[in-house]
């Protein structure tokens, strides 16, 4: 069970060097769409995490903030790795491990000072742009500093501290507007704040130990700090300071944090939108959105930026897809054990679905079980962004593997019947582009409207038994038995097969 002291995003970058995940990108390219674009065909080639250190008009001698590190969590070892595992781990092992971490708790700790604050820029010395923020695609609206910063907020009725992930972009050099999708946390703390008619206090860190994106970009329920669960994870208290501006506390070494407040007067909106989103489309036109006024930013000597290019594309998971794909898994599989659904051998998220499909491995023990399934996946807030698509397959049928779960939906399922089931305008997900916009509304609706499908890709039990497939309602499957394989296994070299190097 890995357990290692918190990393500082330094520690992390190192890491992954050492094991061959880390690439810096020493020659000169522009922060203004390049530097997304690279990101995006190095997720393509599923290449390594990438270190700036050349960034046009942040030169490493003058600026402020020359390197910006993007893509540390793009692959599943390092996923593991930096989840503290020695090397890549099998997705049942990552999704139990974080099962068992979530509901884990260890309260952090206050210290006076740290690293964080070495430098504190605050009134007309503020101007976000000394940081080398992209415009990550050429559709994006502006530069967007809110990737993977964690935004810590407050709720000022019991003082409890939230850790959420949210889009920002910078509107001028004091204000980042922002994207806020209904029933997230923070959403629930603004409107207590417009009740007392204050603005929103935040604090939005940029680099810390990555363990913070993994825990602050999934759903806990709320009222759960996130600061506990990442205790939880490294087990040991989070060290956090106060904040120079605003009642918050942040990782007493975080690169940088950003300070302000959210205004929610609507005079003072900003334009937001499109930016080239997690599903790989730039999603949404220009919309008058809330924007944070920032009073102060704080910094390490010598910040590394931490950012990503979050679009996903057809052929090539974002970062953010391996962020959440491993922590989706395991909430959907917690939901599965609370309503008490037996035969449940291991769930998988593929990063390129970023959760929108769930795949459920089970024994199956009764023909109702799929159904059950998705209606407990969907029957929970959580399902609100994701799970729009349940399969599920036998325990023959490797739910990791992209080949044996289609293979299960081509031969296990008849469309025509029961094995597909639709579930109409539930809870949605206002970004999802194949949603019609009058359902992508939250203002008309609360929150968007959504369809979902489930595939059940099990064997059914409706058919007869047949005595010449041995009593079995389907036929056997053409495997080789294990005494073919023994047999090739003694013979392997005998057969002296030309032009393949292959071993046994
Ligand atoms: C990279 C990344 C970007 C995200 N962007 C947004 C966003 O712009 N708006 C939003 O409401 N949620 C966004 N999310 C999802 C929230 O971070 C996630 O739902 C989290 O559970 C919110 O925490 P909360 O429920 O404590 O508010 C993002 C998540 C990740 C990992």
């Amino acid at each position: 069970m890995p357990d290692r002291d918190f990393f500082n995003l330094r520690d992390a970058v190192q890491l992954l060097e050492s094991r061959g995940e880390l690439a810096t990108v020493s020659g000169r390219i522009h922060w203004d769409v390049e530097l997304g674009a690279l990101c995006r065909e190095v997720y393509r080639r599923k290449g390594p995490a990438l270190l700036f250190s050349n960034i046009q008009d942040y030169p490493a001698e003058t600026a402020r903030c020359s390197q910006l590190v993007s893509g540390l969590f793009a692959s599943m070892r390092r996923v593991s790795l930096l989840l503290g595992f020695d090397d890549v781990q099998p997705n049942k092992r990552l999704v139990e491990y974080v099962l068992e971490r979530n509901d884990m708790r260890i309260a952090p700790r206050i210290v006076e000072s740290g690293p964080v604050h070495k430098h504190v820029i605050t009134g007309k010395d503020i101007d976000l742009l000394e940081f080398p923020v992209p415009r990550w695609h050429f559709l994006d609206a502006g530069r967007y500093i809110g990737t993977l910063g964690c935004v810590v907020t407050k709720d000022p009725e019991t003082q409890q501290l939230n850790v959420g992930i949210y889009r920002g972009m910078v509107v001028d050099r004091d204000r980042i507007a922002v994207l806020i999708i209904s029933s997230q946390s923070w959403e629930i703390f603004r409107e207590k704040y417009r009740a007392r008619n204050e603005p929103v206090p935040m604090a939005w860190v940029f680099g810390w130990d990555p363990i913070m994106e993994f825990i602050a970009g999934t759903t806990f329920p709320n009222g759960v700090c996130e600061y506990e669960v990442m205790g939880a994870y490294r087990g040991r208290p989070v060290p956090l300071v106060k904040c120079k501006t605003v009642d918050l506390l942040v990782p007493a070494d975080a690169e940088m944090v950003v300070e302000g407040y959210l205004s929610l007067d609507p005079s003072t909106f900003a334009l937001e939108g499109p930016f080239g989103e997690v599903t790989g489309y730039a999603s949404d036109v220009p919309t008058m959105r809330p924007a944070m006024k920032v009073t102060a930013i704080t910094h390490r000597d010598d910040p590394l930026f931490r950012a990503t290019a979050a679009a996903g594309l057809p052929n090539a998971p974002s970062e953010f897809g391996y962020v959440i794909a491993i922590q989706r898994a395991a909430i959907a599989w917690n939901v599965l054990r609370n309503a008490g659904i037996p035969g449940i051998l291991n769930v998988c998220v593929q990063p390129i679905s970023n959760g929108t499909t769930v795949i459920v491995q089970i024994k199956k023990t009764y023909e109702g079980q799929p159904k059950q399934i998705a209606a407990a996946l969907w029957g929970s807030l959580t399902c609100k962004s994701v799970y729009k698509i349940v399969i599920v397959v036998d325990d023959d049928i490797d739910p990791t593997s992209y080949e044996a779960v289609d293979w299960a939906i081509n031969y296990r399922v008849d469309p025509g019947s029961d094995d597909l089931g639709v579930f109409r305008s539930t809870i949605g997900w206002a970004l999802d582009p194949s949603a019609p916009l009058e359902n992508r509304q939250p203002s008309e609706l609360g929150i968007a409207l959504g369809n979902r499908l489930l595939i059940d890709a099990t064997k059914t039990w409706r058919f007869p038994r047949r005595a010449e497939w041995n009593n079995e309602k389907f036929p056997p499957v053409s495997i080789n038995r294990p005494e073919d394989i023994e047999l090739m296994k003694r013979r392997w070299e005998e057969y002296r097969i030309k032009n393949w190097d292959e071993k046994f």
